[in-house]
């Protein structure tokens, strides 16, 4: 990894594993991206320049890789720097100052004005390049929009979109879909990441697959309202510009304030969707998430099983059954606290609700304590029940606008936690929380989005989009500052809140309500095209399902949930011997493929849209661990075998459950030994080990 700067050229050349970036100056000092791909020796940047030049400002070609286009002269496309000077005057003239090289961080200072601009680069050892912003003011500015990065692909003949989307309940929707010259926006204005978009979108020339061909991709940190825009120009070029907030928002920077951006990242990669997946997965594990080197706790979540109907004696049952299959850790779900026995009241009010746990949650702790599990609980910090004593207390405390209704999703509302003293409180009321109690887990989940978004006692009201998501971010912070034991997972009705921002700050996610086996392939396919197996929490639950009619029975379930960190959240009261006797040799299965799932290099094996037979393999040292999927057959419709991925034609490989070795390539040729029968959700776990 190296940066280096030449004086002559006015360039900056980035390099790391699998890519250079260069930048370079125009003008009087208008920075513009003048290659990203493949490396390129450091001799042969200068010959490199911008498509630009004054010529052609009647066309296209002026916007084209500008890092961060803003509103002077001929700039039309839509800003990513959008700045407007109380005189008047828009805009930032790009005025070269200085530089800063500290190993792998470039930082590029412009000034315009009372302004001073600084375009920050990290070099990865995973082939990310974070980039991001900083904007000081020695004078005030509004701020309309102050994107992170914008990133500018080859001139190729198309460009092909690949982007995540869906809705509750069916989030990580993969939809692959050529980009029209013209702008393209994906995005969320709901306050969170959401459930209908995800921050991270790829771009390839149309003929890329699972295993070959160059893809750009970019991931955007943060866990609020968030837009990436494409600009594919008439003259061919296409650029990808991001960051936090939306179309409308108004920032006053004040004299002397400093405002930086989330950070953008973005990855060149040859081999196809696959091995950009795997660049994310290793990123987001090495330098993202914070223990990402541990095995999770398989949990059991009560949710499914007593909904809202939770009470010690409810839940002393499903203890006892969770630990007799191997469970790690006990989680009891919503409804423990205040005078919370339906969605409608107690959001807030954070003690145990005292018919519920007469003598509070000590009882229940000892028990799963006492069967050597951890102990986890739900809590919903950022929102508030207008039927509490919290909301009563401070009816003020939530977002809101002067002489506009409070719009109730889920008979809740949004706690603002831009305000110091509402993020102060909850900072105490989580950290008591956790000293009173021997807890070692929270689900902190966050089940609406944003609306009437104000602050009046604010004089800058847009700020609570970005503040409240800072303090959310700051309060994890702390608490894990204040109790290190303890891990969090992240869930906002499902998977509505999952980026790189929020997985500095959690341990793992939970991927989305809908927990049919089926359903979930596609699911985990969308979300492993960004995030990896470390971080996606699965559930095994009763069936069916409520989302479907189906029944696909319970080595399916386990092995779909098998794919990602494992938990068991169906009603096991109701299970039978036989059934949970099943479920614990499943879940010793896991315990065994675990560090193989979650650590290793995952390979997805086949297009669950298209399929009927796709898989998921996972290779780690010298083990490589196969998930295969068998979804309902048609009639006559040839089903290839499943052949693992990244074997060497003359290794050997042991299986290990039937000790028989094989040639890695007879594997290739004639596909795993699955051994399944072809009935419909049929499923199978390979184990090889290679032996030479
Ligand atoms: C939404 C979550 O996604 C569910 O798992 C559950 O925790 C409910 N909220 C509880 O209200």
């Amino acid at each position: 990894m190296t940066i280096s700067f030449s004086e002559q050229a006015r360039t900056w050349h980035l390099t790391g594993p699998g890519f250079s970036y260069v930048v370079g100056l125009c003008g009087r000092g208008m920075p513009r991206q003048f290659y990203w791909g493949p490396p390129v020796p450091d001799a042969a940047t200068a010959e490199l320049t911008a498509e630009n030049a004054e010529e052609y400002s009647f066309d296209d070609r002026i916007h084209h890789g500008v890092e961060l286009l803003g509103e002077l002269g001929p700039q039309f496309a839509t800003p990513s720097l959008q700045l407007r000077h109380p005189d008047g005057a828009k805009g930032f003239d790009w005025h070269y100052r200085d530089h800063r090289i500290d190993d792998d961080h470039l930082a590029i200072a412009f000034t315009d004005r009372d302004l001073t601009l600084t375009l920050h680069y990290r070099v990865r050892d995973t082939g990310v390049l974070d980039r991001w912003a900083e904007l000081e003011a020695d004078a005030p500015v509004e701020v309309g929009r102050f994107d992170s990065a914008a990133w500018t692909l080859p001139h190729w003949a198309t460009y092909r979109l690949s982007h995540l989307t869906g809705e509750w309940a069916a989030e990580w929707q993969l939809r692959r879909t050529e980009a029209p010259v013209g702008e393209t926006l994906l995005g969320s204005r709901r306050g969170n990441t959401s459930h209908q978009a995800n921050p991270w979108c790829a771009v390839d020339d149309g003929t890329a697959t699972e295993d070959s061909g160059r893809v750009y991709s970019t991931m955007l940190a943060w866990s609020g309202s968030w837009r990436m825009q494409l600009r594919r120009s008439t003259q061919g070029r296409l650029t990808v510009t991001g960051g936090a907030g939306q179309e409308g928002l108004r920032l006053n920077l004040a004299a002397g304030e400093r405002w930086e951006t989330p950070v953008y990242s973005g990855l060149c990669t040859d081999g196809g969707f696959g091995a950009a997946s795997r660049a994310w997965h290793e990123h987001l594990r090495r330098h993202v998430m914070p223990t990402a080197e541990e095995d999770p706790a398989i949990l059991y979540n009560s949710w499914e099983a007593v909904a809202f109907d939770v009470s010690e004696s409810r839940q002393l049952p499903l203890v006892d059954l969770a630990a007799r299959i191997g469970c790690e850790q006990f989680v009891v779900d919503d409804a423990w606290f205040g005078a919370r026995t339906s969605d409608a009241a107690g959001l807030g009010d954070w003690w145990p609700n005292p018919d519920r746990f007469p003598d509070g949650l000590g009882p229940l702790i000892e028990a799963v304590h006492g069967r050597g599990m951890k102990f986890g609980i739900w809590v919903e910090p950022e929102m508030v029940n207008p039927d509490s004593d919290l909301y009563r207390a401070h009816p003020d405390w939530v977002i809101h606008q002067t002489g506009r209704d409070r719009t109730e999703l889920r008979n809740q509302l949004v706690l603002d936690y831009a305000r110091p003293e509402v993020a102060e409180w909850a900072f105490r009321t989580l950290d008591h929380l956790l000293h009173e109690n021997a807890i070692d887990f929270l689900k902190w989940d966050h089940n609406r989005p944003f609306t009437e978004v104000g602050d009046p006692a604010s004089p800058d009201p847009d700020r609570v989009y970005f503040d409240h998501v800072r303090a959310v971010y700051d309060l994890k912070r702390r608490l894990r500052a204040a109790h290190p034991g303890v891990r969090i997972e992240g869930c906002a009705g499902g998977g509505a809140r999952v980026d790189p921002g929020l997985l500095r700050h959690v341990d793992q996610v939970w991927t989305s309500d809908n927990t049919d086996a089926g359903d979930r392939i596609a699911i985990q396919h969308g979300f492993g095209q960004a995030y990896p197996a470390r971080a996606m929490g699965a559930w095994v639950t009763d069936e069916p399902t409520g989302f479907n009619h189906r029944t696909t029975g319970l080595r399916f379930r386990f092995h779909v949930a098998s794919a990602g960190a494992l938990a068991v959240g169906g009603d096991l009261t109701r299970w039978s011997d036989a059934e949970l006797d099943e479920a614990a040799e499943h879940i010793a299965v896991y315990k065994d493929i675990r560090p193989v799932v979650l650590h290793g290099a995952q390979h997805r094996l086949g297009d669950p849209e298209n399929e009927p037979l796709t898989g998921v393999q996972y290779l780690l040292d010298d083990r490589l661990v196969a998930l295969a999927f068998k979804t309902p057959a048609r009639f006559n419709r040839p089903e290839p075998p499943l052949r693992p991925a990244a074997v060497a034609a003359d290794s050997r490989w042991r299986d290990e459950d039937t000790g028989r070795t094989h040639w890695g390539a007879n594997l290739n040729a004639n596909g795993l030994p699955l051994r399944l029968t072809g009935s419909d959700w049929d499923s199978a776990i390979v184990r090889l080990r290679r032996v030479d």
